[in-house]
Order: C-alpha cells, then sequence, then structure tokens
C-alpha cells in the first residue's frame, strides 16, 4: 500500500478548514494547525459553523468523518505536524488595522514553519498578501531560522486562493488556480499537490509577484464594480428607477458585468484589498486614485443607509429598529468588516435601538435576538442587510402585529422585495 500524501494546513478559518477537509477527502492525512484554542477545540468535537457542503454534505458531516477516519487531525501544536509531514500549506491572514497591513500572524506562521522545516519540504502559501510578501517577508523568515535554502533544500511556492464563502469546496475543485514558485521545480511540485484536490486548469505563472498582485487586482476590481453601482443606485433613486432592474437590463450586454449594490462591502478580501495595494505603490511612486476613491464610496454606504433609516422613523415614537441580516454578504455566517454591524454601530451611535436577527451569524452580540418575533417587538421598522436561511422576509402578519406606528417600513438594501407587496401588506418600502 502506498503512503498518504501528509499535508498540514496552518490556519483553519473560512479557507483552511475546508481546503484541509478536501484534501483529507481525497485520501491524504491532514494536519490543521491553529492558534485559536477554543476553534480547534471544536473542531475536535465536529462542530464548525461554516455554511459549506460538498455535493450537498454539510460541512459538519465531512468534519465529522474525516476525524473518525483519522484523515484529519486538528491541533494547536505544530511539533508533531512538522515531523510527520513534508508539505505546509499557508491560509494565515494579513489583516488590516486602521489602514496598514499587519504582518504579524504571517510571520509568526513562517518562524513555526521554519523550526521544524526539512529539506525537500514545501512551503505553500495561500494567504492573499501584498505584493512581495512570500519572496521578501516569508523566504527570509524560513530561510533564516531553519538555516535551509529555499531553491536549494526546500520548495517555496505562492497560489492565490480564489474561493467564495459558502462555495469553497466546489471552488476548490473547478476555479482555475494560479501558481509560481522561487523557482520552477517549487512551482511544479506545488502544482502537483494541488492537482489532488482541484480538476481545474493549474496556470503557471512567471512569478510568485505575478500570483499575488492578481490576486489582489482581482479584489480591487471588485471593490471598484462595486464602488460604481454604488454610485448607479444614488443616480437611479434620484432618477426613480431601479437600479437592480437596470443592472439586469445592462448586464445582458454580453461583455458587461455589473455587480450589485448593497449596504457596503465587508469581508475579510475586498475591504482589504485597496491596503494591500496601497503601501507598495507609495513605495513605488504609483498614485492610485481611482481605487482610493472607490474604497472611500463602499465606506460612505453605511452613513447612506441610515439616513435613509432615520427619515422612516416618527420621532414621536420609541426610537427602535429590528435589522435582518447581519453577515457580511447573503447566506454567510461572516461578520468580519460587515457593512451591517457599521450600520448598527452607527444606528446605535444616534440614540437608536436596534434588534436584530441572524440566525447565521454565531457572534454573541447584545443587541441581537434569537428569533424574528422578538427583534420586531416595539420596533418602527426593518432594515434588510443580509439575507438568511431562516428569516421569513415575507411574513407580513407577524410584521404588522409586532411593529409599531402608522407607517412601519422596510428599508431594502438586498433587492428582496416587490414594492406592490410591500405597499399591499400596508408597510412603507425605501430601497437602494
Ligand atoms: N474568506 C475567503 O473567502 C477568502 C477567499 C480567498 C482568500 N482568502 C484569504 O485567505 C486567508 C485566510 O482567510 P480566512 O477567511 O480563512 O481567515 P480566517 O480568519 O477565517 O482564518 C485564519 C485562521 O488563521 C489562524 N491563525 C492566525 N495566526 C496563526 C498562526 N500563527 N498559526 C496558525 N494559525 C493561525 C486564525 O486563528 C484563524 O483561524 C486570508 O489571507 C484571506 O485574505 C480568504
Amino acid at each position: 500500500m502506498t503512503e498518504p500524501v501528509k499535508v498540514t494546513v496552518f490556519g483553519l478559518g473560512f479557507v483552511g478548514l475546508p481546503l484541509a477537509l478536501s484534501f483529507a477527502m481525497r485520501g491524504c492525512k491532514v494536519y490543521g494547525v491553529d492558534v485559536n484554542e477554543e476553534l480547534v477545540a471544536e473542531l475536535k468535537a465536529g462542530i464548525t459553523h461554516h455554511l459549506e457542503a460538498y455535493h450537498s454534505t454539510p460541512i459538519q458531516k465531512i468534519l465529522k468523518d474525516q476525524l473518525a477516519a483519522g484523515r484529519f487531525i486538528p491541533t494547536t501544536d505544530a511539533s508533531e505536524a512538522l515531523t510527520n509531514s513534508d508539505n505546509f500549506i499557508v491560509t494565515v491572514g494579513i489583516p488590516v488595522k486602521e489602514g496598514r497591513a499587519d504582518y504579524s500572524h504571517i510571520e509568526a506562521v513562517s518562524k513555526t514553519i521554519a523550526r521544524g522545516l526539512k529539506p525537500n519540504d514545501l512551503v505553500l502559501i495561500r494567504s492573499t498578501v501584498v505584493p512581495g510578501t512570500t519572496r521578501n517577508v516569508i523566504k527570509p523568515i524560513l530561510e533564516e531560522l531553519s538555516g535551509l535554502k529555499a531553491d536549494e533544500d526546500f520548495y517555496l511556492a505562492y497560489s492565490s486562493e480564489r474561493i467564495a464563502e459558502g462555495r469553497a469546496f466546489e471552488e476548490f475543485e473547478n476555479m482555475p488556480t494560479l501558481v509560481s514558485g522561487v523557482d520552477r521545480a517549487s512551482r511544479d511540485r506545488a502544482a502537483k499537490l494541488l492537482s489532488i484536490v482541484t480538476k481545474a486548469d493549474l496556470i503557471p505563472c512567471s512569478s510568485m509577484e505575478v500570483v499575488e498582485t492578481a490576486k489582489v487586482m482581482e479584489n480591487v476590481s471588485r471593490d471598484v464594480n462595486i464602488a460604481m453601482v454604488n454610485e448607479f443606485a444614488r443616480f437611479t433613486k434620484a432618477l426613480g428607477i431601479d437600479i437592480f432592474e437596470v443592472i439586469k437590463a445592462a448586464n445582458t450586454h454580453t461583455r458587461v458585468n455589473l455587480l450589485l449594490p448593497g449596504p457596503g462591502v465587508g469581508g475579510y478580501c475586498i475591504p482589504n484589498a485597496f491596503h494591500y495595494l496601497a503601501p507598495k505603490a507609495e513605495e513605488l511612486g504609483v498614485n492610485l486614485s481611482l481605487t482610493r476613491i472607490a474604497r472611500e464610496i463602499n465606506e460612505q454606504v453605511p452613513e447612506r443607509v441610515v439616513t435613509m433609516i432615520k427619515r422612516n422613523m416618527t420621532p414621536e415614537l420609541p426610537p427602535v429598529v429590528a435589522v435582518f441580516g447581519l453577515a457580511m454578504k447573503d447566506y454567510s455566517n461572516d461578520d468580519r468588516i460587515s457593512p451591517a454591524i457599521r450600520i448598527v454601530e452607527l444606528l446605535q451611535r444616534e440614540g437608536i435601538t436596534v434588534q436584530a436577527f441572524d440566525p447565521a451569524v454565531p457572534t454573541r452580540y447584545e443587541f441581537k435576538k434569537e428569533s424574528m418575533a422578538e427583534a420586531l417587538e416595539g420596533a418602527q421598522g426593518i432594515v434588510v442587510l443580509a439575507r438568511q436561511e431562516g428569516i421569513d422576509f415575507h411574513n407580513y402578519d407577524l410584521f404588522r402585529s409586532k411593529l409599531i406606528g402608522e407607517r412601519p417600513f422596510i428599508v431594502d438594501t438586498r433587492n428582496v422585495y416587490r414594492r406592490e407587496m410591500v405597499e399591499a401588506a400596508g408597510l412603507v418600502l425605501e430601497t437602494i
């Protein structure tokens, strides 16, 4: 019998966990290393809050099956993984704090790997990074602490991760994947490893910087596109026509692909992307005015949504609103950098009480309620910030029985409602 391929995935978050399980499902022995003790304890117990599935099998079942088969070993201690495997995949992020990329996590994981690195090991970076990070930040740490050299003793490669949360398993398998390395041998070794989980094209690129930069630009291009449609939404609203209908019409042009406006842009990837490009651009003396303005436009949308909510509220009534959906996008459990959370903060700052309902987001907030009815109780209106399974968006009887005032309202940022239906139910609708 041939030995299973041994892989260690560092970081067991939205990318790392489904990636680790994708290798385990295909017979690899996979160590998953994360510094978050609570997360690792939950994973060991077969618990995850992620909303992923592979061909209708939920990630919860996949996790339990792979734990039971002994093919997935979550741990906070990297030492066994470093001794027993020879493929190290990094999915640890670079957070942005006050506009600055924070390298501390990626540096820490590089040090952990370096201390156990062996000749002929592969280190494959899949995090989204500031262009140049693999060569200029990670490689020196690996070499210095291990005493090994990247293009002589071990393999070092970069392959961007392009999945969307909620479609991770399917996109690991089917999304064309870019790959490059410090040398050709590193690139080929990484491509061979990736071919275990992907059936799609593995596209070799001439340098790691090409792949790193392409990834950041993919994300920035979405930020700019969304900023554009958020601006278009202001125009169509003033004109008295529906932005979603306009976009649907415009997208029938085969070379046009407008994204959808919403309450802002959230999640880890898109809001951070500009801040990965900006410091490098500054260093190179390149002005990124368009991308900077796009970021600013998207950051301002939550304030616009708050203005919409306030103008629908009756000053004589208790200042309470119900919020449906706290995730950074529809059908997600991820509330990192979520515009919904920003909107709640701004509302609270205005003295407005928020009662939110989101059955998918596990984060505890004092303003989060256990049911739709609790969120609606005594509110003047509803603000829709993300679609979720488990939110009954058309339960008008419940809305009427719980909402107060003569003109209860819905502010819809997600194109959930048709005006005729809402008005027939006796509510006022405002869309973005
Ligand atoms: N979320 C997405 O949809 C997505 C898509 C494509 C690319 N990416 C990129 O992938 C990377 C990971 O994103 P994510 O959404 O999975 O983030 P995440 O925060 O969900 O997961 C990162 C994990 O790394 C762990 N970690 C931090 N320091 C560590 C260390 N020293 N050793 C081991 N583990 C450590 C954290 O505890 C966390 O669980 C980021 O670079 C992100 O930009 C994310």
